[in-house]
């Protein structure tokens, strides 16, 4: 059901328009330098030395320790980041008015500098997880490929205001996933995984500050149609990005699955999806809001109540059963 009219949407894409210029300067103060950053390569065996192959043993040695639902875990989290083109397409078909990749217009700059940053993301975890030795790799490039194949469907009505929310929230979550699994390594005494993925939930926590402010603007200029935006986005769910690698795959369960290992392992649980609501209710001092138009009042209420609703849903639910993913290469199922 769409959740918002031709006409609402002109009009949050004139607000849009008017923070063009703050989202420019955003580019320059919070994105990185391509010459001046981490790339993957820091963090893995350099194959032009001698000592490459030793190297790659010894990372094979310490994988070799990681339970495998964490290793299953860190492929769902890797195949979320590899689906990028699929990001990169959805922004900019909301976004850019220009319809030119080159655009100087501040948000498609964001969204090429967003991209170039987050594309490290899936190398790298690709990479690693190829060196170890514990993937199917072929299993899991063809989900990958089966994700990008299907889409991506933030069920955002191609409403900006929608799409602020959904990134602000998404940036978010995949920074506690990546955090979470960061400290399940350094449990499994694997460091050079743990600084993997703290340093890529360092880029995650950029992006979720700026998307954030983003949205944070748009409440000061228009605060009726951001807590509709906010509270529409909400009813829906925040639905993982790779939510449709399921549809025409082998095992259709394979998403559900998936979800059920990062809730049992704590990589990325209701617990966090209600934490989630609660950061951002108060960051947009939703509870405070004033001047609210058109029934936006109800909004706020609900709003206000529901990351408890989600606690007490995430109180009730049960652990899930040990599952074992077709991406591991020789499970043991051991949690
Ligand atoms: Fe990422
Ligand atoms: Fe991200």
């Amino acid at each position: 059901m769409q959740t918002v009219t031709a006409n609402e949407i002109a009009k949050n894409m004139e607000v849009i328009g008017t923070l063009e210029g703050f989202v420019a300067e955003t580019v320059l103060g919070s994105l990185l330098d391509p010459d001046n950053c981490w790339q993957p390569t820091d963090f893995l065996p350099d194959l032009t030395k001698e000592d490459a192959i030793d190297e790659i043993k010894k990372l094979r040695e310490r994988t070799a320790a990681i339970p495998d639902s964490v290793i299953s875990s860190l492929v769902g989290n890797m195949i979320t980041e590899e689906a990028l083109p699929s990001y990169q397409t959805y922004f900019n078909l909301m976004i850019n008015e220009d319809k030119d990749l080159t655009s100087k217009n501040g948000w498609v700059r964001w969204s090429r500098a967003w991209t170039a940053e987050e594309n490290r993301h899936g190398d790298l975890l690709n990479k690693y997880l190829y060196l170890s030795g514990r993937c199917d790799m072929k299993a899991v490039e063809a989900t990958i490929h089966r994700l990008i194949y299907n889409g991506f469907d933030a069920n955002t009505d191609h409403d900006p205001y929608q799409a602020i929310v959904y990134t602000s929230f998404q940036e978010r979550a995949t920074k506690i996933s990546h955090v979470n699994t960061g400290k399940l390594a350094d449990k499994a005494g694997e460091t050079s995984l743990s600084r993997i993925c703290k340093t890529i939930a360092g880029d995650e926590a950029r992006h979720e500050k700026a998307y954030k402010l983003f949205m944070t603007k748009i409440f000061e200029i228009d605060p009726t149609g951001a807590i509709r935006a906010f509270e529409q986005m909400m009813r829906k769910q925040i639905v993982m990005p790779i939510v449709l690698m399921a549809e025409g795959n082998k095992n259709p369960n394979i998403f559900a699955d998936f979800s059920a290992i990062t809730q049992k392992i704590g990589v990325y649980t209701t617990w966090d999806y209600a934490s989630i609501i609660e950061h951002l209710v108060s960051l947009w001092k939703i509870e405070h809001l004033t001047g609210l138009k058109d029934g936006a009042a109800k909004a706020q209420e609900y709003l206000c109540n529901l990351a408890n609703r989600y606690k007490k849903i995430a109180e009730r639910m049960k652990v899930p059963e040990e599952i074992n993913l077709s991406w591991l290469s020789n499970p043991k199922l051991a949690f």
